[in-house]
């Protein structure tokens, strides 16, 4: 007897139907998974034949074959434990499938345990996102675990199961159920933001650069000696940004779905995403890899914040890889089984002293360093990195009397208002275009939307002159000057705008 049951996998943050062809016929008992499928999917023939007997079931003594379809696309990890597990109890009748149900709707997704138990997976919130775009009518079986998850998707009908014998019994029609239900504001409520700026003493320039970087997704960069503060200011930057749409919880967390980063308690990502890694991190790590390409740091960070502590500390190419991200807003990952596309769109922020010793340029401390140790440290944020940074900013360490003064500092909530109103400005001006902020700008949209009076056109091009900036130093001032004049809700870029842009350029020609 032949059994066809739909599953899903993901490719990438997408989702892809899988047909799981379950084939018992004559011959000596055997059992055997054909079709492109990993080690975890073999290993599955161990877990599916002790479930089902755990179950209550037999595993038949018969010629089992199990086909994944289609054959070229390639099958990881356990998730395709209960689709096979279904197809064997169907094709050797030991179920047989209420009337009210038609294969053709039913997708399963999940692994099991040696009991029976159904086991959660990653990537469901991608597959739940799928059928309710491609398969309207289908029913999503899965891990109870996995059911939150699931049904955070509209259009799909999700229902969890413990157990084998429990979605036995719903498929023959012996209990029945409603779709599992979740209220999807519950999870926007759970957002807590603990870190805020007004903890932050003086350093009213970081803050307005952070402010402008929040403003038009700008990327920074903070050197300063140890303890001047660079690491507690980045840390807030999430805390500027506006909360995340229901769109953009979604697509965050599915790229967290398929790296298997979700909680069970809270499936649904809705905190703009902090991502911190450690110096040491490898390339693939960075960018996203791994013999079945998964998402790197830059991916988990999309829609929010990659923060690069002691970015000099970095392995210098471990940092290129960094400069198609920033140019594409996303990132395609090559490897030998696949070629797998993940969205990479996130305010970089860096953070470094300014030389191996630290106090170079301190008003207190003596540097140590000679200058070709400095030049030498310094080298690794190469010119075309460093040009896509647009705001370069020193923070200089405070006195203790300016640390523990009783001054009332700007809350985050205060300076997050402010930042909201220029994005606004800019979806209204992006409207008929694919991008959402100044800092994706083009060069058409250059020319396009940033008008400067004559004034600040003069400014602007005897500066580039004078510091001798490359062209995309150019366009990121430009940028950036948009960003400022937006804040201040002007349709024309004005001396002072530019002027202040200029400012965070200070660096490069400083670096060399
Ligand atoms: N402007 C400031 N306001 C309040 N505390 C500060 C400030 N600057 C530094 N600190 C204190 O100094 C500590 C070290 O700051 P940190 O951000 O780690 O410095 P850096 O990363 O520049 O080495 C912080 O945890 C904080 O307690
Ligand atoms: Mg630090």
């Amino acid at each position: 007897m032949l059994a066809r049951i739909l599953s899903a996998t993901t490719w990438g943050i997408e989702a892809k139907v899988v047909e799981v062809e379950v084939d018992v016929g004559a011959g000596l008992p055997a059992f055997q998974i054909v079709g492109l499928p990993d080690a975890a999917v073999q290993e599955s023939r161990e877990r599916v034949r002790s479930a089902i007997k755990n179950s209550g079931f037999s595993f038949p003594a018969q010629r089992v074959t199990v086909n994944l379809a289609p054959a070229f696309l390639k099958k990881t990890g356990s998730d395709f434990d209960l689709p096979i597990a279904l197809g064997i109890l169907l094709a050797t009748g030991q179920i047989k499938l209420a009337s009210s149900f038609s294969l053709s709707d039913l997708f399963l997704v999940g692994e099991l345990s040696l009991s029976g138990e159904i086991k959660p997976v990653n990537g469901i919130l991608p597959i739940a996102h799928f059928l309710s775009l491609q398969r309207k009518d289908s029913l999503l079986l899965l891990s109870l675990h996995n059911a939150t998850e699931g049904a955070l998707v509209e259009g799909v009908k999700v229902f969890g199961f413990r157990h084998l014998g429990e979605i036995s019994d719903f498929l023959t029609g012996k209990v029945t159920r409603s779709p599992f239900v979740v209220e999807r504001e519950r999870f926007f409520s759970f957002s807590s933001l603990s870190e805020d700026l007004s903890e932050v003493k003086g350093q009213k320039r970081a803050k307005r650069a952070l402010e402008i970087a929040a403003s038009g997704g700008h990327h920074l960069l903070f050197i300063g000696p140890p303890g001047s503060g660079k690491t507690m200011l980045a840390r807030r930057i999430p805390s500027l940004l506006p909360l995340l749409s229901l769109d953009e919880a979604i697509e965050v967390t599915k790229i967290h779905s398929v790296a298997g980063l979700l909680s069970l308690d809270q499936p649904l990502v809705t905190e703009r995403p902090f991502r911190a890694p450690h110096h040491t991190i490898s390339d693939a790590a960075l960018i996203g890899g791994g013999q079945w390409p998964r998402p790197g740091e830059i991916s988990l960070a999309h829609h929010g914040v990659l923060f690069l502590d002691e970015v000099l500390e970095f392995r210098r190419n471990v940092l290129e890889t960094l400069r198609e991200p920033l140019e594409m807003g996303k990132i395609t990952v090559s490897r030998a089984q696949a070629i797998i596309t993940y969205p990479a769109r996130f305010i970089l922020v860096l953070a470094c002293n300014p030389c191996p010793c630290g106090y170079l340029g301190d008003a207190q401390r003596v540097c140590t360093c000679s200058p070709r140790q400095v030049a030498q440290y310094r080298s690794k944020l190469s010119g075309p990195l460093l040009d896509r940074i647009d705001l370069q900013v020193e923070v200089p360490r405070l006195e203790v009397s300016e640390v523990s003064a009783e001054r009332k500092e700007e809350s985050s909530l205060e300076v997050r208002k402010r930042v909201e109103r220029a994005r606004t400005i800019q979806r209204e001006r992006f409207a008929g275009d694919r991008i959402m902020l100044n800092g994706d700008m083009k060069t058409a949209h250059l020319k396009k939307f940033c008008l400067l009076t004559r004034e600040a056109k003069k400014v602007l091009e005897s500066s580039v002159e004078k510091l001798a900036l490359s062209m995309r130093a150019y366009h990121h001032i430009l940028k950036v000057a948009r960003t400022i004049a937006d804040l201040e809700e002007e349709d024309n870029i004005q001396v002072h705008h530019v002027a202040e842009a200029i400012q965070y350029r200070s660096l490069d020609r400083r670096w060399e």
